[in-house]
């Protein structure tokens, strides 16, 4: 590992992004991908590779957001509480750092809106000036910021309206947008809009889920209704609210609305939205895994067709549907994966080429991957998810689909949302007492294939 090599590596990726739609002009047409770059097929210039966090799960004492309010009521949907979280609030220096150290050129993170604008329409100048310190620091340590304005996280006020299912919602987001890009938006070098805006609806859409959702729905109903109480509000909902479909319109009209925010500050930079895809493959004749992902996808992908500069895609897993005829013979079982983990069944690195063919077929806009990775507890295990991973994303940009870069989830053993710490899907450890920062076997491999492709 040579980290002043590195560090002058990614620090030309930065520079060439400061140019605004560099990146997107990096895969501007098919014909730039099949192009190498001093025989390294497959990754065009400017290919960002990076890790994902997002502010809620990494930061800690989050209070001013809804969720901490719901993680604190009971009941409770939360196996346990964010609390100081991994502190990156106050180390995210040393996380910058230490990304840039591995052979990573870019950082994906969000911004906190609750910190933003703790109270309705009163902005904090000093959590805008410490988001800038966040973006300085990127650049200090040449890493290009890709910045999420909405991972999962809202203020409480915002819940207290009525959150995503508040017809003005849009707008407020939007207002957000436009203060938080109005301050920081020279600085990024590209943005997102909302994060997987619609995996409630990839969840519901599995067959078999509805028995699981009518009992979850039922308690997350009632710590809602907890919470709105505990607050003396009539309303009370985050995004984990059991209404995906009353917040869709919703959401379509606030990346719309955020989408136009952001770029009438800046309008050479790439800004998308994120999308939660599951990798569905017809699991037997007659499979109905294509009425399935237009559930899924289907208002998203139109959405997208309109508005965005890019698509973000973040795949976990596949899920073969079975069909009304013969099933198709099972897979081969992963590898370390014990016997009978269903979970780690569904693990397939294949999975993300897949995704990310469809959605660009589907969108006909060049493809971010925003978010991939593994929870596990066995570090060789996600060496060889990512090996796989990295391996179909490049036989899917040889076939011609234009990706901007790969993110990798996540940066550190973070808090799971509702799951709490226990999944870990880090490349780095987090000492929960110390928040001492220890890098698995995984981050250097993935920053040594980043930096041999930067
Ligand atoms: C989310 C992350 C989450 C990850 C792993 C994605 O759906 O964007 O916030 O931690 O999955 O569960």
């Amino acid at each position: 590992m040579n980290p002043t090599g590195s560090s002058s590596l990614s620090r030309r990726s930065v520079l060439a992004a400061a140019a605004g739609g560099a990146l997107l002009a990096a895969v501007g047409g098919t014909t730039a991908l099949g192009a190498t770059q001093a025989g390294k097929p497959g990754f065009p210039r400017g290919f960002r590779w990076g890790c994902a966090t997002a502010a809620y799960q990494i930061e800690g004492n989050n209070t001013g957001s809804d969720l901490w309010f719901l993680e604190n009521t009971v009941p409770t949907t939360f196996v346990e509480r964010s609390g100081d979280a991994c502190d990156s609030y106050h180390r995210y220096e040393e996380d910058i750092a230490l990304l840039a150290r591995l052979g990573f050129n870019s950082y994906r993170f969000s911004i906190d809106w609750a910190r933003i604008e703790p109270t309705r329409g009163d902005f904090s100048n000093a959590e805008i000036d410490y988001y800038q310190r966040v973006i300085a620091c990127c650049h200090k340590h040449g890493v290009a910021p890709a910045v999420t304005f909405f991972h999962s996280a809202a203020p409480r006020w915002f819940a207290m309206a009525g959150g995503w299912l508040n017809p003005e919602a849009p707008a407020l987001f939007a207002r957000f947008c436009s203060t938080a890009a109005r301050a920081m938006v020279q600085g990024m070098s590209c943005a997102f809009t909302l994060n997987e805006p619609q995996v409630a609806q990839v969840f519901r859409a599995i067959p078999g889920a509805s028995a699981y959702f009518t009992r979850q729905d039922e308690l997350s109903k009632a710590a809602h209704a907890a919470a709105a109480k505990g607050l003396n509000s009539e309303r009370f909902v985050t995004t984990d609210f059991p209404d995906p479909e009353g917040m869709t319109p919703l959401l379509i009209a606030g990346h719309e609305q955020g989408y136009a925010a952001i770029k009438a500050e800046r309008s050479d930079l790439p800004v998308g939205v994120t999308l939660s895809v599951t990798d569905f493959q017809p699991g037997g004749e007659d499979s109905p895994y294509e009425e399935i992902r237009r559930k899924a996808y289907g208002a998203w992908l139109d959405t997208i067709r309109r508005t965005g500069d890019f698509t973000g895609v973040q795949n976990y897993r596949q899920i073969r549907i079975p069909g009304k005829g013969k099933a198709f013979p099972p897979l081969p079982p992963t590898p370390f994966a014990e016997a009978g983990d269903r979970i780690a069944d569904l693990q397939r690195p294949e999975a993300l080429g897949n995704a990310v063919e469809y959605i660009h077929a589907e969108t006909q806009k060049p493809i971010m991957v925003s978010e991939n990775g593994i929870e596990t507890d066995n570090d060789a295990r996600r060496v060889w998810y990512i090996d796989g991973a990295i391996a179909s994303l490049q036989a899917s940009m040889a076939r011609g689909v234009p990706v901007m870069g790969y993110y990798h989830w996540s940066l550190l053993d973070n808090f799971e949302w509702t799951r709490g710490y226990k999944p870990r899907f880090g490349l780095v450890a987090v000492d929960r007492t110390t928040f001492k920062r220890t890098p698995k076997p995984s981050a250097a491999h993935l920053g040594g294939i980043a930096r041999r492709y930067s």
